[in-house]
């Protein structure tokens, strides 16, 4: 039996966070034994939030270090640069056929995004962001879609884009459903519910061991527990969040000790970096590897554009042939 396929993406904005690990990085490692899995770099979707690409290359292949480093095997996963597959472009022309902009301006990622960015007027390709990424996932006929909860949304409009297609001209697509994970957002060190770049409140996953440890001192934590005795509250502290996550074996004793107030805070964050940072040492050791020899890291981009091309290519055979353009 074929095995069935996966296909996840990130925008490329350079090195990569612990919330973009347990948010959907954790989950592509894994799966990658069970599905034949394709990873993509979007770096067409950067274009719908800016048009400064003079970094986008260096944003790419610093993800792609991180993806590495994390433990995506190149043997048998093909990693690729959306831009590099111009068939993505195509499918994505052919799939804003079939959705309303209705549709699309209902988007709750969407509007949180406009909101977010104080966004006044929404570009065309911005209001389409879905519709592309419905093409990068059909293109692979992904099956499955393993990302953070915030693209949920997004996975729906594939859906009903896929429902749509095989309606009208014949069944080429499956619907692809979203794959989430028990984390899928972890809080920022300023206690947002979100960790992200703009909000400046991330650990990165190439952060050096000191920088763990400095960051997690000035997190922000249970503002109810001011002195060491005071008794804290776990759950609303996102320093117990990192706990549970990076040192799960601890954590009863770790809410108890905060809850009678044995624990002190200084005491619980210097815990919580040393597990951080026993879990991240494998990751930097394999960055340092591949960054000291970029010249395989690019040919590891090559082989993996090359694959993704030969899928794309037959997907699009199929595609031409349904609508009667072959
Ligand atoms: N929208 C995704 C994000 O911001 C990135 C993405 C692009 C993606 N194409 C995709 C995710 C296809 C899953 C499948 O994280």
């Amino acid at each position: 039996m074929p095995q069935k396929r996966i296909l996840s993406g990130m925008r490329p904005t350079g090195k990569l966070h612990i919330g973009h690990y347990v948010g959907a990085l954790e989950n592509w490692i894994e799966l990658q034994h069970k599905y034949q899995s394709f990873h993509l770099i979007a770096d067409y979707h950067v274009l719908t939030t800016k048009t400064d690409t003079s970094s986008i290359y260096e944003d790419s292949i610093e993800m792609l270090l991180d993806w590495l480093a994390a433990g995506l095997d190149p043997a048998i996963t093909p990693m690729f640069r959306q831009s590099q597959v111009k068939e993505h472009t195509e499918l994505f022309m052919i799939f804003s056929m079939l959705i309303s902009s209705a549709r699309l301006e209902r988007n709750p990622t969407l509007k949180e995004q406009v909101r977010d960015l104080n966004i006044e007027n929404v570009i065309y390709g911005h209001l389409g962001y879905p519709v592309l990424q419905t093409a990068d996932i059909l293109l692979y006929k992904g099956e499955a879609v393993p990302v953070g909860e915030d693209q949920v949304p997004h996975v729906e409009i594939s859906r009903e884009i896929a429902r749509r297609f095989n309606n009208v001209w014949g069944e080429v697509f499956p619907e692809p459903e979203p794959l989430l994970t028990r984390f899928s957002r972890l809080p920022g060190l300023d206690g947002q519910a979100k960790m992200s770049k703009s909000l400046n409140n991330t650990i990165l996953l190439s952060e050096k061991a000191e920088d763990v440890s400095s960051k997690l001192r000035k997190a922000v934590t249970d503002p109810q527990k001011v002195r060491r005795n005071d008794p804290g509250r776990p759950e609303v502290c996102l320093v117990y969040t990192y706990h549970q996550k990076f040192n799960a074996g601890a954590t009863e004793e770790i809410a108890s000790g905060c809850r009678s107030g044995s624990l002190g805070c200084v005491d619980c964050k210097n815990r919580c970096a040393s597990s951080l940072n026993e879990f991240l040492e494998p990751f930097r050791e394999r960055r340092c590897k591949y960054e000291n020899d970029m010249n395989l890291v690019k040919d590891i981009l090559h082989d993996g554009e090359q694959k993704a091309l030969q899928v794309a290519k037959d997907t699009m055979n199929e595609v031409h042939k349904a609508m009667n353009l072959g």
